[in-house]
């Protein structure tokens, strides 16, 4: 058995003096009896994010969408309608751009991309309610727990209550996990472990739980597709965390593999494999939630980009299939003209990156080709 399997090493919630705020566990977030008559009550009306999955139709292909580009490149928005099922808000729907002071949400940036997805047919995601990263000021200058608390679980709410019907997915917790468990521990340090502690994770999901039955509720997180020690380790904790949820009685319904793919890493297909098993057995799915390429290691020209590409997506996709058809195939945009990755990861030959699966011209690579029949 990998390590993936062991149900040793307890307390990732509850046992990390480092990291746990003192007097909590995860018990005291046990679903409501009102919520399970709210899930009991839930209406089929919504298409359920695995159906996919359980009936062996096409697994959706979407992408993410960032806001800033749909009125000054009318391709834009033509690229998302003509290649995605699932078109989800990339940076909307994120703490600070959502909730910037406390008693104000702005809905509008995100109410925009949500009405482009779904007036055209299409479904939506939300990403995200718990993360490290866009946090506004006002939120972190909370310093007393339960305040805090009462802050996360109404932002929760009052989210979810806004999108129910409309957003069928959501990432409730984003990259948890100590980005090296080797060496750091169990659990990223961020402004929501400092304040509350490992039982922020199960706070938000019994709160997303009980917002929105309807809503498949998610772990995403990053680096969970590697070969090497910090990958097993990085697994091993991510199913930790779903039998400590449900251990305590709260919903989580699948994991999100980001698959921000190194093109020069190996996917660890069997190790993947193993993984997808392991959740499946507890009830749980998989999606690719954030799949791009980064391709700063690889050497030569687009030939070579899109083959280094071509293989590492294959990889992932063989050892995300081996366990069943994932919920969705996400790419953390739609065309090279616009992502993340040359700002963050150039190439060092200063040549532009390849990140995703149409060109800057909007031309399809070999790689989207792939998923796109392996998704059929
Ligand atoms: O829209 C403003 C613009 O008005 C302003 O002029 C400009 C100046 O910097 O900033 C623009 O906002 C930026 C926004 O992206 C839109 O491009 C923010 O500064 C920038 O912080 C933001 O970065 C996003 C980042 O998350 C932080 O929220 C990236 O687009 C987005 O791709 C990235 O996504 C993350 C996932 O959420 C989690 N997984 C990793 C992934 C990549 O880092």
């Amino acid at each position: 058995m990998g390590r993936e399997d062991s149900r040793g090493d307890r307390g990732h919630f509850t046992g990390n003096p480092k990291q746990a705020a003192p007097g909590h566990s995860i018990g005291a977030a046990r679903l409501t009896r009102r919520s399970l008559l709210r899930a009991a009550a839930a209406t089929a009306a919504v298409v359920p994010f695995g159906s996919a999955h359980a009936a062996g139709k096409p697994v959706p292909f979407g992408g993410a969408i960032q806001i800033e580009y749909l009125d000054s490149d009318p391709a834009y928005a033509k690229a998302f309608l003509d290649h995605c099922d699932i078109i989800m808000p990339m940076n909307e729907l994120k703490f600070s751009s959502l909730h910037p002071a406390r008693e104000a949400f702005n809905f509008a940036p995100a109410d925009r991309l949500v009405d482009l997805a779904t007036t055209n047919g299409r479904r939506s995601r939300g990403h995200t309610h718990v993360w490290w990263n866009a946090l506004p000021a006002w939120l972190q200058a909370i310093t007393d727990p339960a305040e805090a608390e009462r802050v996360l679980v109404e932002h929760i709410e009052t989210v979810m209550d806004r999108y129910r019907g409309r957003l069928d997915s959501w990432d409730v917790v984003n990259e948890v996990i100590a980005h090296d468990p080797t060496e750091e521990g169990v659990m990223r340090d961020s402004y929501w472990m400092r304040i509350l502690g490992p039982r922020h994770v199960p706070v938000a999901f019994a709160a997303a739980a009980r917002a929105d039955p309807s809503a498949r509720l998610i772990l995403n997180d990053y680096d969970l597709e590697f070969a090497g020690d910090r990958y097993d380790r990085r697994r091993a904790i991510v199913l930790e965390m779903v039998r400590q949820l449900q251990d305590a009685g709260i919903r989580i319904d699948g994991v999100g593999i980001q698959g921000h793919l190194y093109a020069d890493l190996k996917i660890d297909i069997p190790a993947l494999a193993r993984f997808g098993e392991a959740l499946k057995s507890l009830g749980l799915s998989l999606l690719i939630s954030e799949l791009d390429v980064i391709d700063w290691n690889i050497r030569g020209g687009p030939d070579e980009q899109d083959a280094a590409a071509l293989i590492i997506v294959g990889d992932l996709l063989e050892g995300v299939f081996a366990s069943g058809r994932p919920e969705a195939v996400i790419t953390w945009g739609i065309t090279d003209r616009y992502s993340w990755i040359p700002d963050v990861m150039p190439r060092r030959d200063g040549k532009p990156s390849r990140p995703l699966p149409l060109d800057a011209q909007y031309r399809p690579k070999p790689w989207f080709e792939m998923v796109r029949r392996r998704l059929a």
